[in-house]
C-alpha cells in the first residue's frame, strides 16, 4: 500500500494539534521571552505581528518531524527542538514584514499590516531585528551542522523574493519560471524545518534527505494553495486582502494557466492587466480562471506536491507523529487560510 492511499485513514488538523500541543505550547512561551527588545517601538511591532498568531506550519513540522523520529528511537522532542521551531519562525516573521513592505499589503493575520500601521521602514528595520534575533537562538544551539542548513536557508530565501521582484509585471512568466521562485521563497524553509527536526532526534542522512524532501513537496503544495487562496478565499478567513498577487503584477499559477489557455483576445487583456498590476482588471481575471478551470488545475498541481511528501516518508516508520506529517501534507492543500 502506498502511503498516498492511505490518506482516508490519516489525523485531521485538530488531532495533529492535539498531538503538536504541549510542544506548540512550549514554543509559544519561548518565542514570547526571547521576544523582548529595550527599544521600545520593536517591542510594540514584533509583538503586534507575533501576538496575531498565524498558524505556527513550519515550527509544528520542526517538532512534528523531531517527534516522528525521536519516538523511533524512544527519545521524544527535546529542548534544542523547541529552540530551533522558534528560530524557524522568527525567520519566517521577518520575512512578513518585509514582504508586506515589498508587496504593499495591507491586511496580515487579520490585521493591518506593520507597514500599513508604523510604515515600511519600521517594518524592514524590526524584519532585520527578529532576522538577527533568529541568528543570536541559533548559535546557542553551538551546532555547525545546523547554522550550515539555515544559513544557506535564509540566503536562498533571499534569492526567491529578488528572483521573484524580477518577474514583476512581466506576463511571460511561465509555470517553470513560477515553480523556481516558489522553491527558494517559500519551500526551502519548510524543507529546512523538516530535516532540522530529523537532525536535532539523530536520523541518519538517508532519513534527514526524506525529511527534506517531505519538506520541500509540502512547501510547493503549501505556496501554490497560497496562490489559489489569493483568488478564491475571502478576506475574513483568509486574514489577507485578495488580489495582492494581481496588484502586484505577480504572476502566479492560476493566471499563468489562464493566460496559456485563453483566446488570443483575453490573452492579451490579461497581459496588458498584468503589466500594469492593474487590480481593476480583477473581474476579467477572474473570468478567465473560471472559462480555463485554472483554480482546479492549480490545486490538482498542489494535490500532486502532496503526494510527493507523502511518498517521501513512505520508509518512516507509522507512528502518531508520521501519520500527523501525513496529514499536514493534505491540509496544506485543503486548508482556507
Ligand atoms: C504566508 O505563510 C507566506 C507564504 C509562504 C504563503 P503562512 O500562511 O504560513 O503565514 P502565517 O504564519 O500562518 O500567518
Ligand atoms: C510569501 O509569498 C513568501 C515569503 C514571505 C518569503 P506571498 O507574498 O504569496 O505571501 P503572502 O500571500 O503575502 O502571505
Ligand atoms: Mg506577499
Ligand atoms: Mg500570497
Amino acid at each position: 500500500m502506498t502511503a498516498s492511499s492511505t490518506s482516508n485513514a490519516l489525523p485531521d488538523l485538530k488531532a495533529i494539534q492535539a498531538l503538536a500541543s504541549a510542544d506548540m505550547a512550549a514554543l509559544d512561551s519561548l518565542i514570547r521571552q526571547r521576544l523582548a527588545s529595550d527599544v521600545v517601538l520593536i517591542n510594540q511591532i514584533a509583538e503586534y505581528i507575533i501576538g496575531a498568531g498565524g498558524k505556527r506550519l513550519r515550527p509544528m513540522l520542526l517538532l512534528l518531524a523531531a517527534g516522528a523520529l525521536g519516538d523511533a528511537q524512544g527519545k521524544g522532542v527535546g529542548g534544542d527542538a523547541h529552540q530551533l521551531a522558534a528560530v524557524v519562525e522568527f525567520i519566517h516573521t521577518s520575512t512578513l514584514l518585509h514582504d508586506d513592505v515589498v508587496d504593499e499589503s495591507d491586511l496580515r493575520r487579520g490585521r493591518k499590516t506593520a507597514n500599513a500601521v508604523w510604515g515600511n521602514a519600521a517594518s524592514v528595520l524590526v524584519g532585520d531585528f527578529l532576522y538577527s534575533r533568529s541568528f543570536q537562538l541559533m548559535v546557542e544551539l553551538e551546532r555547525m551542522d545546523v547554522q550550515k542548513i539555515l544559513a544557506d536557508t535564509t540566503n536562498t530565501i533571499a534569492e526567491g523574493e529578488v528572483l521573484q521582484l524580477l518577474h514583476v509585471r512581466n506576463p511571460d512568466t511561465d509555470e517553470a519560471a513560477y515553480l523556481r521562485v516558489i522553491e527558494r521563497k517559500t519551500a526551502i524553509l519548510f524543507a529546512a524545518a523538516t530535516r532540522l527536526g530529523a537532525l536535532l532526534a539523530g536520523a541518519d542522512a538517508a532519513t534527514q534527505q526524506a525529511l527534506h524532501d517531505y519538506g520541500l513537496n509540502l512547501g510547493y503544495a503549501f505556496q501554490i494553495a497560497d496562490d489559489v487562496l489569493d483568488y478564491a478565499s475571502n478576506a475574513v478567513t483568509l486574514g489577507k486582502n485578495l488580489g495582492d498577487d494581481l496588484a502586484e503584477g505577480k504572476m502566479t499559477l492560476p493566471l499563468i494557466h489562464a493566460m496559456a489557455h485563453s483566446d488570443d483576445a483575453t490573452r492579451a487583456e490579461l497581459r496588458r492587466i498584468v503589466e500594469h498590476g492593474d487590480i481593476d482588471g480583477m473581474p476579467a481575471a477572474l473570468a478567465a480562471i473560471d472559462a480555463c478551470n485554472s483554480l482546479a488545475y492549480s490545486r490538482q498541481r498542489a494535490m500532486d506536491y502532496a503526494r510527493a511528501a507523502e511518498d517521501a516518508l513512505a520508509g518512516l516508520a507509522r507512528g502518531n507523529h508520521t501519520a500527523a506529517l501525513l496529514g499536514l501534507a493534505h491540509h496544506a492543500v485543503n486548508r482556507d487560510h
